[in-house]
């Protein structure tokens, strides 16, 4: 495990303060937390993969109906090709091992159908959602467990860059969806990923009710200080960027996707 970092350290890196009185010793490897882009050559054990699959399908599912697939992918021909369709990012290329995650109602329909039911309601948005949701929570109990194991994880928002590509490679049948990727290994010391600083508690908890207002705190001024200490040279605020990053020109392929889910059966009702 090269992530050590103290409880103090930790707070003040992700909300700018010293850390509250009584945060239990438990929590604090979930604090220490960061995307890993660099990888170690190492492989995982076998076994280590099992695992980790384990781990995700121990996750709350709901009404167990484990509307999810993972594919891994290690063949390195094949490695590099699911590498190009996520944007060409490198740490798809040398992670020690990659999974796709797919919202998947082919595998429900097929077992309901053997029994004679049509599964009618699929199709709604209702179990677009559901399936996601599992999908996620599978994902991070994954992340999880690597973690606690001193493995890094980098998540693959670009495995929806061009689904019909996903979809060809791994043979996703209709009505199974790549949502994300994964990659997984042995962080490089060299590397030293930092920790982000994330908005205060008070931004995202609200406790009985909203507030009348949205706010972001202070966290712009946080950001603009870690993209510093980053090298980062833009000037832009992290306000100014995440807007940016959710104009309509910055879909990367993505606005496919409504088209996509109709042609799966999905979330189309
Ligand atoms: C669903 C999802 C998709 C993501 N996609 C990518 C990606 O394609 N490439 C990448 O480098 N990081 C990706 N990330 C990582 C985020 O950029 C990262 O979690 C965020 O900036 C916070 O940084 P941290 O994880 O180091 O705290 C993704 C994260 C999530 C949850």
């Amino acid at each position: 495990v090269i992530f050590s970092e103290p409880l103090e350290t930790l707070w003040q890196r992700r909300f700018g303060q010293d850390p509250p009185a009584g945060i239990p010793e438990a929590v604090v490897p979930f604090l220490r937390h960061r995307s890993v882009r660099k990888f170690l050559p190492e492989p995982i054990d076998p076994a280590v993969h099992e695992a980790l699959i384990a781990a995700a399908t121990s996750a709350s599912t709901s009404s167990n109906l484990q509307l999810y697939s993972v594919v891994s992918v290690q063949d390195p021909e094949r490695r590099a090709r699911i590498a190009e369709l996520c944007a060409n990012q490198e740490q798809v290329k040398s992670c020690a091992w990659f999974v796709a995650w797919f919202a998947d109602h082919q595998r429900l329909r097929h077992a309901a159908a053997l029994v004679g039911e049509e599964c009618n309601g699929l199709d709604y948005t209702e179990f677009m959602l559901m399936a996601t949701i599992d999908v996620a929570l599978a994902a991070e109990r994954m992340a999880c467990a690597a973690e606690a194991l001193g493995l890094g994880v980098c998540y693959i928002g670009a495995l929806r860059n061009n689904p019909p590509g996903v979809a060809e490679l791994l043979k996703a049948p209709a009505g199974a969806v790549g949502l994300f990727g994964m990659c997984l290994g042995w962080p490089d010391p060299s590397a030293s990923p930092a920790i982000k600083p994330r908005m205060s508690l008070d931004s995202i908890w609200h406790q009985e009710a909203f507030p009348d207002e949205a706010s972001i705190g202070d966290y712009d001024a946080r950001m603009t200080e870690f993209y510093q200490e980053q090298g980062m040279s833009s000037s832009a605020s992290w306000s100014q960027k995440s807007g940016r990053r959710v104009d309509e020109h910055h879909l990367s392929g993505r606005e496919v996707l409504r088209e996509w889910l109709d042609k799966n059966q999905m979330g189309t009702r």
